[in-house]
């Protein structure tokens, strides 16, 4: 690697843990590294991925838009497990039919059970930071939860919970056919992969679901409570990045 590339990838690091508020990080040096890359590169900040498209097919995005849909209209006003007892809204996912990345959480927490969208309370915004560090958009890629309905108390999801509601999941994917999934923690990627492995030997492998690379990565939760393991997540989603081909230009 040359010396340039070197300070580069350094620059990256830097600003993706800057960006998620890792503190350690002297904003003196990611000043300079700036100054340095930025004297390189004309382009904006953050990197643009040059993701292939996932709906080449003229009329896709309207097909899958409809799929999505008909799947919401399915599940109706579910009553299939004890969740729906005390939910407000049932949290389908939102995002882009035509999506290349999709994250996978575990389940709705109280923000997302109150305004039925995933991923909208602090660990949200975190994962927000984490898909722009990654150089893209929110609007850009689609985000579902295993169980779409507020586990009380913000408990983990019992297995018979997650048993019954999966099957919604696996049609999302089935339906979006993203590039790559993003298994945020331990219940996605134990559900996904029908695994009790711990997290922590799960993360940072890619794996396949129905053909389909998912890397497992911890929670933004966890990260919240753990801001040290953010530099691991990073490590994670550089490996994603780079399955996807993603350049700084
Ligand atoms: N945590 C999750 O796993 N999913 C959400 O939608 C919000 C928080």
């Amino acid at each position: 690697m040359e010396q340039k590339d070197i300070v580069r990838e350094i620059h990256h690091a830097f600003k993706f843990y800057h960006a998620l508020g890792v503190e350690s990080v002297p904003i003196e040096v990611l000043e300079q590294l700036n100054s340095i890359v930025g004297k390189e590169k004309s382009s904006a900040d953050i990197p643009i991925p040059d993701l292939p498209d996932s709906c080449p097919a003229p009329g896709d995005e309207t097909l899958k838009e409809k799929q999505l849909f008909e799947l919401r209209a399915t599940i109706g006003d579910c009553h299939r497990c004890g969740l729906a007892a005390k939910r407000t809204h049932l949290v389908f996912g939102a995002g882009n039919p035509c999506a290349k990345v999709m994250f996978i959480g575990e389940g709705p927490g109280r923000d997302e059970d109150l305004q039925g969208q995933p991923f909208v309370g602090a660990a949200g915004e975190l994962l927000t930071k984490i898909i722009m560090a990654m150089g893209l958009k929110r609007r850009e890629v689609y985000i579902a939860n295993v169980v779409k309905c507020r586990p009380p108390g913000n408990r983990d999801p019992e297995p018979d919970e997650v048993e019954t509601c999966i099957e919604f999941l696996k049609k999302q994917i089935e339906i979006i056919a993203p590039g790559v999934i993003i298994a945020l923690g331990r219940v996605a990627a134990q559900s996904i992969f029908e695994t009790d492995e711990k997290i922590g030997s799960l993360r940072g492998k890619f794996r396949q679901f129905h053909g389909i690379p998912v890397m497992p990565t911890y929670h933004p939760a966890y990260l919240l409570r753990y801001p040290r393991a953010k530099e691991t997540v990073w490590k994670d989603v550089q490996q994603v990045m780079a399955m996807l081909g993603v350049k700084e230009k």
